[in-house]
């Protein structure tokens, strides 16, 4: 499944990060937003339970989400979806894969992993702003299925349709959200139009 979430504000806040003249604050501040906007609409069909409760008036049945809720963002750009969606959804864990990709050969390398424990049993999101080639994401996602995931959300800023094709092959069980569905790879492995690398406009390291 893919789910391309076309909202004026997401789409207004995407314009604003896109463009190269946009400087490291606002760059953060945008992807906050759209982070906590996307985590609306990815959460629509989380699973809840009935409850039973009492209001200051009367006894009622209430709903309460049924299942834990995993966020993996993908060091590093993926820390700057993590905010807004924990805005969201505050009692989720965190995992962390920090994975980098080789500028040469586009192959991404996994260099550190922390997960919770209960990822069997939980919705697992899976967050970067990028998917280019869809190499990081599928690395990643093996990775939260080999600590047991069943239920996996990959939820990405700007994707290019090799990356969707790549990762939808390989993983067709895994829904994928994206804001934006670009135009192509260039020869650099960038995202075109995309925005750029979005590590370093997070974190001001170019
Ligand atoms: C970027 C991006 C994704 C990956 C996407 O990370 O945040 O993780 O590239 O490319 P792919 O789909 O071709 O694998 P990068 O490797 O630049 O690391 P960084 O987040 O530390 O900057
Ligand atoms: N990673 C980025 O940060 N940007 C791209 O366009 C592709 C990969």
């Amino acid at each position: 499944m893919l789910e391309v979430l076309n909202h004026p504000l997401i789409t207004h806040k995407l314009t604003q990060m896109r463009k190269s003249s946009t400087g490291t604050k606002d760059f953060r501040e945008n992807l906050d937003e759209i982070a906590e906007l996307m985590a609306y609409e990815v959460c629509r069909d989380l699973p809840v339970k009935t409850v039973d409760i009492e209001t200051p008036v009367a006894p009622c049945t209430g709903f309460e989400l049924s299942k834990e809720v995993v966020i993996v963002p993908i060091l590093r750009a993926g820390i700057g979806l993590l905010d807004g969606i924990r805005r969201l959804v505050p009692t989720a864990k965190v995992g962390f894969i920090g994975m980098y990709r080789d500028e040469k050969t586009l192959e991404p390398h996994e260099y550190f992993a922390k997960f919770p424990s209960g990822m069997e049993d939980a919705i697992v999101m899976i967050v970067d702003p990028m998917l280019a080639t869809g190499g990081s994401a599928i690395d990643a996602i093996s990775a939260v299925k080999k600590r047991g995931a069943q239920q996996i959300k990959l939820v990405c800023l700007v994707g290019a349709p090799e990356g969707v094709k790549a990762v939808q092959a390989k993983y067709p069980d895994v829904d994928l959200y994206l804001a934006a569905l670009d135009d192509h790879l260039n020869e650099n492995g960038y995202i075109v139009p995309g925005l750029g690398d979005a590590g370093d406009r997070i974190f001001g390291t170019k």
